[in-house]
């Protein structure tokens, strides 16, 4: 019988965006972008913001079918310029009201409410797994935490987990998938329903005088719909792809028999910080990220002509050979302003969640991984109760 994971014997290894990108890519992704891997070269393109601007980090992947954008327009949806598409004086004015936000402080002081808080779902699932249940931890655990995380972080409510997880699910295949022209118009009604809750989220938000970040950008003179495009971007960025790495790094704790270590006091913050990191350098929720060249330019031996529309790989391929997670956050002054957090976070769930089940194996086969563009993550971690206690 042949090895699932042929390279390493890892669960990490199947990974779609870990191999050649073009080679995961359909065709008319191919045709639109030429795919950059090697990591010198991604770093020297993501050190020059003049030249290869961010401005099509929200565009949509493949082009979009007008019946789409008529039902987009329709809700008036817009994604102007604002943060992570934006460049120069304004993108840093709003990039440092952001970052404020988020603090190493701040962040730290998430530590015990997310402790609580997996503490509080692991004992509700005890019980179903001692029934012999199956659960899926995606679910309960996942896509839980980071929405939480986030709303505490900026004082803004975040939609019900249930809904919050469709609504960003239909945007990432929107803006980072190839859906067909059918599929486009399911996806395009999502979007526009996120974006009308996000209108009136956001309308609150400025309007209510506790500093919230809607509140604190609007009194710094950032229009409401400037406001939406942030929030639209937020919403996915601080939650979603946090969600995809803690699902990504339970599915390798279990199935490459790290629970173990994970559950003992004196091992657990050591394996969690180790499986973080290779989860980032091998197989990260967003291994890669876009920028399109401003004007014709040369780096090392490559020619690059205005225009040109690139994606960069930031996990994976060689980085991930050499066990590097320097790129996994990006680079540069475009890189992720929630970097600790959704480390942090990700360190959190699976120490707290291998302690409170320690007995927990996985329920079947590796899922599959799903993946667009830019993102990737299994789409299930089904666990069961072993009567076994597995220790390293
Ligand atoms: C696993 C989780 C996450 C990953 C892998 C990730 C990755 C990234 C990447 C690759 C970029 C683009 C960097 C560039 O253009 O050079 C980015 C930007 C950004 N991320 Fe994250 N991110 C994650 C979680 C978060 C969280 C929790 C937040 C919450 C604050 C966040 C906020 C942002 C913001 C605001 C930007 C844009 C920064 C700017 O344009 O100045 N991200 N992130």
């Amino acid at each position: 019988m042949t090895c699932p994971f042929a390279a390493t014997g890892s669960a990490l290894d199947q990974a779609p965006l870990a191999g050649p990108l073009p080679g995961a890519y359909p065709e008319a992704v191919n045709a639109r972008y030429r795919s950059i891997e090697d990591p010198d070269t991604v770093r020297a393109i993501l050190s020059r913001p003049d030249v290869f601007s961010p401005a099509n980090a929200l565009s949509t992947a493949v082009e979009p079918e007008p019946a789409a954008l008529r039902i987009l327009a329709r809700a008036r949806f817009a994604l102007p310029e604002v943060l992570a598409s934006a460049s120069g004086p304004a993108h840093l004015a709003v990039r440092r009201i952001v970052a404020g936000f988020f603090s190493p402080a701040k962040v730290r002081a998430q530590r015990e409410p997310i402790l609580a808080r997996v503490r509080g779902i692991c004992s509700g699932l005890e019980p179903r797994l001692r029934n012999g249940e199956s659960v899926d931890l995606a679910v309960e655990l996942a896509a839980v935490i980071p929405a939480e995380a986030m709303s505490r972080l900026t004082g803004l409510p975040a939609p019900e987990p249930g809904r919050l997880k469709a609504w960003s699910q239909d945007s990432l295949e929107l803006f980072w998938g190839w859906p067909d022209a059918q599929r486009q118009l399911v996806l395009a009604r999502s979007a526009a329903q996120y974006y009308s809750w996000l209108d009136a989220s956001v309308h609150q938000g400025v309007q209510r005088d506790d500093g919230n970040l809607y509140a604190t950008l609007h009194q710094a003179g950032v229009s409401e719909r400037q406001i939406r495009s942030l929030a639209y971007f937020l919403g996915i960025a601080g939650q979603e792809t946090t969600s995809m790495l803690i699902q990504t790094a339970l599915h390798a704790a279990l199935h490459d028999h790290q629970w173990g270590a994970l559950a003992r006091a004196d091992t657990a913050a050591t394996a969690a910080r180790g499986l973080v990191r290779e989860v980032l350098g091998r197989a990260s929720s967003v291994p890669t990220w876009r920028r399109v060249a401003a004007s014709d330019a040369r780096i090392g031996q490559l020619e690059f002509a205005a225009g040109q529309q690139l994606v960069l790989r930031l996990s994976g391929g060689k980085l991930g050979a050499a066990g590097d997670d320097s790129l996994a956050f990006g680079y540069g002054i475009h890189r992720c302003l929630g970097a600790s957090l959704a480390r942090m976070e990700t360190e959190l769930v699976l120490a707290e969640a291998a302690r409170c089940l320690p007995l927990a194996v996985p329920d079947g086969p590796p899922a599959p991984f799903a993946h667009l563009l830019s993102f990737q993550a299994p789409t299930a971690v089904p666990i069961k109760y072993t009567a076994k206690r597995m220790l390293p």
